[in-house]
């Protein structure tokens, strides 16, 4: 029976685009990848954004926390030349525009629900699950979704409007406990995604003994992806999704026994 090991781009095709925009996930479609993990956040206004940081400075030309600011002007701030000048004036993106470019790309979809920050963090997080859950309700049901987070209470507000979904929680290295099994079952996800720093084969082991899909991030080189898969882990996180050829990444030949080169 055929194993399947996903590719995740991690951001988008992060190192040859600015992360979480759509030139870096339009780039998907180019090198055959069929896996987007991306990170959703609001405004102060309630409007459900795609970005991974809490704070502007790092990937806009603006400052301060997003749920400080209004889509509008959101909106006229550069997300692009950060990286390079020839991405200058593209725009962070909406959760519109990201389920439109799923549709039209059929690829799947692993969407991390950012916790929320800020005095209106409960109400916003209620906001952000509840208008993510009416975008999903046009997304072409061909694509395999999948919902994490780091934060146990984002995906049980989730949970709440749309329990038939598939949910994974984060853990970085160092908030993996031995509490990880209280927080799988009382989230009732299917599916861990541990941090692959520490992370051991006796570890992944046990992960797939309680019957959990384990993916990883974030793994940056061939030799660790090869490693995690030869311990049977199911899919990768990375930000090098172009350097694992796409015949690799549709199916999956069978688990060995032995060591496996996977590419
Ligand atoms: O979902 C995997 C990975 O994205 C989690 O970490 O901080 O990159 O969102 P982060
Ligand atoms: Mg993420």
């Amino acid at each position: 029976m055929a194993s399947p090991r996903n590719i995740l781009a991690h951001r988008g095709m992060s190192t040859l685009a600015p992360e979480n925009t759509m030139p870096a996930f339009e780039l998907l479609t180019k090198y055959g990848v069929r896996w987007l993990e991306t990170d959703l956040g609001i405004t102060k206004d309630e409007h459900v954004v795609v970005l991974h940081d809490d704070y502007l400075d790092r990937t806009t030309s603006g400052s301060g926390p997003l749920t400080d600011i209004m889509f509008n002007d959101l909106r006229q701030l550069d997300a692009g030349s950060w990286f390079d000048s020839e991405f200058t004036g593209v725009k962070v993106p909406t959760l519109d525009e990201l389920i439109d470019f799923i549709n039209r790309s059929k690829v799947n979809i692993n969407i991390e629900l950012k916790a929320v920050i800020g005095p209106n963090a409960n109400r916003l997080a209620d906001s952000l699950v509840k208008q993510f859950a009416a975008a999903l309700d046009r997304l072409n049901p061909d694509s395999r979704v999948i919902i994490s987070s780091f934060n146990p209470l984002m995906l049980l507000k989730m949970q709440q409007l749309k329990p038939a979904l598939e949910y994974a929680v984060l853990f970085e290295d160092h908030t993996f406990y031995d509490d990880w099994t209280l927080i799988m079952q009382a989230t009732g996800a299917q599916i861990i995604h541990p941090q692959s720093e520490h992370l051991t084969r006796g570890t992944v082991q046990q992960m797939k003994d309680y019957g959990y899909e384990v993916n990883v991030w974030t793994v940056d080189t061939i030799d660790r992806a090869n490693e995690l898969f030869n311990w049977g882990v199911d899919g990768i996180f990375t930000d090098i999704a172009q350097s694992f050829p796409p015949h690799h990444q549709k199916g999956a030949p069978r688990y060995g026994k032995f060591l496996t080169t996977w590419f």
